[in-house]
This record gives C-alpha cells, sequence and structure tokens, in this order.
C-alpha cells in the first residue's frame, strides 16, 4: 500500500489545460511504464477484495472502459477471478444491460453483457478516477441489473473536490490516493 501510494505521487503526470483549458489531467502513462509501480497499485487495488487473511472475498472482478480495464483485469488475475468488462455503448455483441449517465455536457451509456455476471456473485469495481462518480454509479447499476452485488470498488484516484463518493451511495470505497 505504501508502495502504491509512492508510485501514485512519482508516476502520475499532471497535465494542465488537458483535454480542456482549466482541467488538470492525470497521465497515468508513467506508472503503466513502470512495472514496480504497476505491481505495486495492482496489488494495492487486489487488497480490496481480500479479507483480512488474504482469501478472495469476491467472485467477479468488473472494470470500466478504458482505464478501468488496464487495472481491473490483473486485479481479476491476481484474485484468481473472472474479469467482466462495462463498455462503452455498441460495444459487446452479446445481449446487454444498459445504463445512461451524465458527462459534463449531455450523456453516455454503458453496457454489460446480460449474462456477463451470475445473480448472487459478489462483485469489485475497479477504475483509475473517482471524479463525479457518474461512471461509478453506472456500474453500481449495471451489476445490479444483472443480480448480481457490487461489494466494493477500488481507485487509484480519488478528486475530493468533486462529489464522486456521495453519487456512489454506501458501497465500501478504497481509493489509494486523494487529490
Ligand atoms: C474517466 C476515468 C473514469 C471516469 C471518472 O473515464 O477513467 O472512468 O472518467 O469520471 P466520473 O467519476 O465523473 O464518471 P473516461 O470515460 O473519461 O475515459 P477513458 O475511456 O479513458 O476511461
Ligand atoms: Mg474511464
Amino acid at each position: 500500500r505504501l508502495a502504491a501510494e509512492e508510485a501514485l505521487g512519482r508516476l502520475v503526470r499532471d497535465v494542465p489545460d488537458f483535454p480542456q483549458p482549466g482541467i488538470v489531467f492525470k497521465d497515468i502513462t508513467p506508472l503503466l511504464a513502470d512495472p514496480e509501480g504497476f505491481r505495486a497499485v495492482v496489488a494495492a487495488l487486489a487488497e480490496a477484495g481480500r479479507d483480512a487473511d488474504g482469501r478472495p472475498v469476491v467472485d467477479k472482478v468488473v472494470g470500466m472502459e478504458a482505464r478501468g480495464f488496464i487495472f481491473a483485469a490483473p486485479v481479476a488475475l491476481a484474485l484468481g477471478v473472472g474479469f467482466v468488462p462495462v463498455r462503452k455503448a455498441g460495444k459487446l455483441p452479446g445481449e446487454t444491460h444498459a445504463v445512461s449517465y451524465a458527462l459534463e455536457y449531455g450523456e453516455a451509456v454503458l453496457e454489460v453483457h446480460g449474462d456477463g455476471l451470475v445473480p448472487g456473485e459478489r462483485v469489485l469495481v475497479i477504475d483509475d478516477v473517482l471524479a463525479t462518480g457518474g461512471t461509478a454509479r453506472a456500474t453500481v447499476e449495471l451489476v445490479g441489473a444483472c443480480g448480481a452485488t457490487v461489494t466494493g470498488m477500488a481507485f487509484l484516484m480519488e478528486l475530493s473536490f468533486l462529489p464522486g463518493r456521495a453519487t456512489v451511495g454506501d458501497v465500501p470505497l478504497t481509493v489509494l490516493t486523494v487529490v
């Protein structure tokens, strides 16, 4: 956990005025290029899916396209459970559940395969950033639509000046660093 915090402090780059003026973008590409840092962050995220004895307590890991995929897939392998993608509209070939969520301007749609999760499964949701919480909240709804339950969510970064925590509600949250 300490190694993960150190890696995030050292290897996430602030890019001012991207993608729009006034926004400071958190660029994770230096972290991804550093195998020790990347490994430490994945290990720290995976802790959110283990009990005090280190045993996995989830049945699936869900990650959101695109940056969530980068972290959720290795977390699933670390826990020894399956990975299920939540994708932007129109990308999944099978029957899906869909939820629309608010963007800064307008809205977008996220989808999950209807048979991607089995009713009753416990799910750990992984993404890079918790900002407004719109993406995370839509994902909780999609997991619920499959009859499964989000028992934890873990993020590299929480933007504390945005209401993400309140938006997602009472799901147990792990954040490796608060911005
Ligand atoms: C970014 C980020 C989170 C989301 C957080 O995704 O990766 O998924 O925004 O914002 P929110 O809490 O306000 O919903 P985005 O869809 O912008 O880009 P990506 O496809 O690169 O993940
Ligand atoms: Mg994203």
